[in-house]
């Protein structure tokens, strides 16, 4: 086929070469631009870099639309089969299901779909995986120990009065992160857990995850609910600042011998009326290849989806884990359930 567009090519240019008035159109045929659009709820300097190592290799431009994943699936729905969108990116699995659910996208199969972490995936394959991150325990290195340290649930003990630190419950990190708590303990248990950690609470939630290690290395706290990513961002930043902050904790994978830590998948689907099909397509490999991955890992401190891939030193750093594949933001209802309880135990 490849080869039949490039004979068609060669006669349309030479054919325009000894013919003035078709010159346009044939020209028009030979430079269509190839595009792939994304709408992304995404925000690294990593995706940057891979979205240009894309469009390098294969010419295809990479156009991204940035904005929350809620008002990115509001906009598939509305635009349904005008929408420009080929690609639907967020950093949390719990959107893609839910996009899923609404029937947004399109199951599509990747080649390169056996190098994949098991447990990652969705089932249908409606959406892929690109990197994940665990939701864990960043702990004062001075006044915390390891030892003291065990599960989610222990950090609703009352020993942890005045002491947490987390950001607020319009977090889709917490909310997924209660989600599963739900998922794994009930209802009740979960209600329960979200009150104690508000009860807990060092202050009023603000900022963002890597607020809350500052905080931390600032003496307000000394315990902080957030994501690996974060951290290797502060190691390994250039500002003296973030890089003590980052320094100052240790990090704590929670309920390693139950049933692991919770974890957010970031991936990506193939939007159901995808104007550029396998241009989507040839994205959502590349994403997942490993020369993507290697950025994702080395750039966004991100662990990648594609298992072949070796980790940087701060990932190693942090050694192996055991994850919570089971509950991570399956079901949607939970969520929804999870919002309620924050309302009700008056998690800020
Ligand atoms: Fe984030």
């Amino acid at each position: 086929m490849k080869k039949y567009i490039g004979y068609l090519l060669v006669a349309l240019v030479l054919f325009s070469a000894c013919n003035g008035t078709s010159e346009k159109s044939a020209k028009t045929t030979e430079v269509k631009e190839q595009v792939v659009n994304v709408y992304s709820q995404r925000h690294y300097d990593a995706d940057k870099t891979v979205f240009a190592m894309f469009t390098e290799k294969t010419g295809i431009k990479v156009n991204v639309i940035k904005a929350g994943a809620d008002e990115l699936i509001n906009k598939l729905a509305l635009e349904g089969k005008n929408s420009p969108a080929d690609i639907f990116m967020t950093v949390d699995a719990a959107k893609l299901f839910r996009a899923k659910e609404r029937q947004l996208l399109q199951a599509v199969k990747l080649p390169n779909g056996q190098k994949i972490k098991a447990g990652l995936k969705d089932e249908d394959d409606f959406w892929h995986p690109i990197t994940y991150r665990a939701r864990v325990i960043a702990y004062d290195k001075q006044k915390v120990s390891a030892n003291d340290l065990s599960t989610y649930e222990d950090l609703s003990d009352k020993k942890w009065n005045n002491k947490i630190l987390v950001r607020s419950s319009s977090s889709g990190y917490n909310q997924s992160l209660l989600a599963s708590i739900i998922e794994a303990k009930g209802e009740d248990i979960a209600k329960t857990w979200a009150q104690g950690i508000t009860n807990n609470m060092a202050r009023n939630p603000q900022g963002g995850d890597r607020d809350q290690v500052k905080a931390i290395a600032s003496g307000v706290g000394e315990i902080a609910i957030v994501n690996t990513y974060y951290v290797g961002l502060l190691l390994n930043s250039s500002n003296p600042e973030e890089k003590k902050a980052g320094e100052a904790v240790s990090l704590f994978f929670p309920n390693q011998d139950d049933r692991g830590t919770h974890i957010n998948v970031s991936g990506a689907g193939v939007t159901k009326f995808a104007p550029n099909k396998e241009n989507a397509i040839k994205f959502l490999t590349f994403l997942q290849s490993d020369e993507a991955q290697t950025v994702f890992v080395n750039e966004s401190f991100e662990f990648p989806a594609n298992s072949s891939i070796s980790l940087n030193e701060t990932l190693k750093s942090w050694g192996d884990f055991k994850i919570d594949a089971l509950t991570f933001s399956r079901k949607i209802e939970n969520h929804e359930k999870g919002v309620k309880i924050f309302d009700e135990v008056g998690w800020k």
